[in-house]
C-alpha cells in the first residue's frame, strides 16, 4: 500500500508575513488528516517562517529547486545541505523550471542524484506540452523525462522518490485531465518506464502524483484511481479551504 501523498507548491507567491498567515490558518486544518503525506513547498525565503510554524506536526516542507553542487561559486542558488537544514522533500524538474530557467532532464538528474545524497525526497516532475499531446508524443516525452530524470539510480533511492505527472497544459488553466486520462498514463506510462528501469516491485512503491488545476471539487475523483497516489497542487494550495478539501479527499 503506498501511503496517498499531497504537496502544495506555491510556486512564487506569499511573502514572509502572508505565509504565515496562511500557514497559521491551514495548520491546524491539515494536522488532524493523519493518513496522508503532506507536504507545503513555500518559496526558499519563507522554509524558515513555515518550519517554525508546523515544526512538531506531522506536515512536512519541501523547496521548489536546489543546485546540484555541495558549495561554492553559484551566486543565487540554493545548496542540498542548505534546503535540508529545514525540508525533507524538494521539487525538481517543474515545467516552469525547464521552461523557463532551462533546465533539462540532465540538470534534473543531477538534482535528483544530490536531493537523495542529502537525504531529501525528490518530487519529480514529468508532463507534454499541448503540442506534443495534439501530436500523439505523450508517451515518448513522459517515458523519456521519467527514465533519463532517474537514471542512475539504485533501486533503494529509486523507491523513495515521488513522481508527479502534471500535463503542461492543464497546470493554472483550469484544463485538469480527466481521473481516467491522468490513471492511464500513470500506469501504462509513468510506471511502466519506471517497471522497465527498476523492475516492478520498485515501481510499485513509487508515488505517481497527477498535478495541473487540481481543486476542491475535482479532487477525489483523482484518488479513487489504483495509480493516482496523491496531487501535486498549485493554485488551490494557497487557499486554506481549498487545500484542506484536497487533502480530506486524499484520506477518505
Ligand atoms: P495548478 O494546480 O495551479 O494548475 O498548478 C499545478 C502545478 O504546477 C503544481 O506544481
Amino acid at each position: 500500500m503506498r501511503t496517498p501523498f499531497v504537496a502544495g507548491n506555491w510556486k512564487m507567491n506569499k511573502t514572509v508575513a502572508e505565509a504565515r498567515e496562511l500557514v497559521s490558518v491551514m495548520g491546524k486544518g491539515l494536522a488532524v488528516i493523519n493518513n496522508v503525506e503532506i507536504v507545503l513547498c513555500p518559496p526558499f525565503v519563507s522554509i524558515l517562517a513555515v518550519a517554525n510554524l508546523i515544526g512538531g506536526t506531522r506536515l512536512g516542507l519541501g523547496a521548489q529547486n536546489l543546485h546540484w553542487e555541495e558549495k561554492g561559486a553559484f551566486t543565487g542558488e540554493v545548496s542540498p545541505a542548505m534546503v535540508k537544514e529545514f525540508c525533507n522533500y524538494v521539487i525538481l524538474g517543474h515545467s516552469e523550471r525547464r521552461t523557463y530557467f532551462g533546465e533539462t532532464d540532465l540538470t534534473v538528474n543531477k538534482k535528483i542524484h544530490a536531493a537523495l545524497k542529502a537525504g531529501l525526497t525528490p518530487i519529480v516532475c514529468v508532463g507534454e506540452t499541448l503540442e506534443e499531446n495534439k501530436a500523439g508524443k505523450t508517451a515518448q516525452v513522459v517515458s523519456t523525462q521519467t527514465k533519463e530524470g532517474l537514471q542512475g539510480l539504485d533501486a533503494e533511492s529509486a523507491a523513495k522518490v515521488v513522481v508527479a505527472y502534471e500535463p503542461v497544459w492543464a497546470i493554472g488553466t483550469g484544463l485538469a485531465a480527466t481521473a481516467d486520462d491522468a490513471q492511464q498514463v500513470h500506469c501504462d506510462i509513468v510506471r511502466k518506464s519506471l517497471a522497465d528501469q527498476f523492475g516492478s516491485d520498485v515501481a510499485q512503491k513509487i508515488r505517481i502524483l497527477y498535478g495541473g488545476s487540481v481543486n476542491a471539487a475535482n479532487a477525489a475523483e483523482y484518488f479513487t484511481k489504483p495509480d493516482i497516489d496523491g496531487a501535486l497542487v498549485g493554485g488551490a494550495s494557497l487557499k486554506s479551504d481549498d487545500f484542506i478539501a484536497i487533502v480530506q479527499a486524499a484520506s477518505n
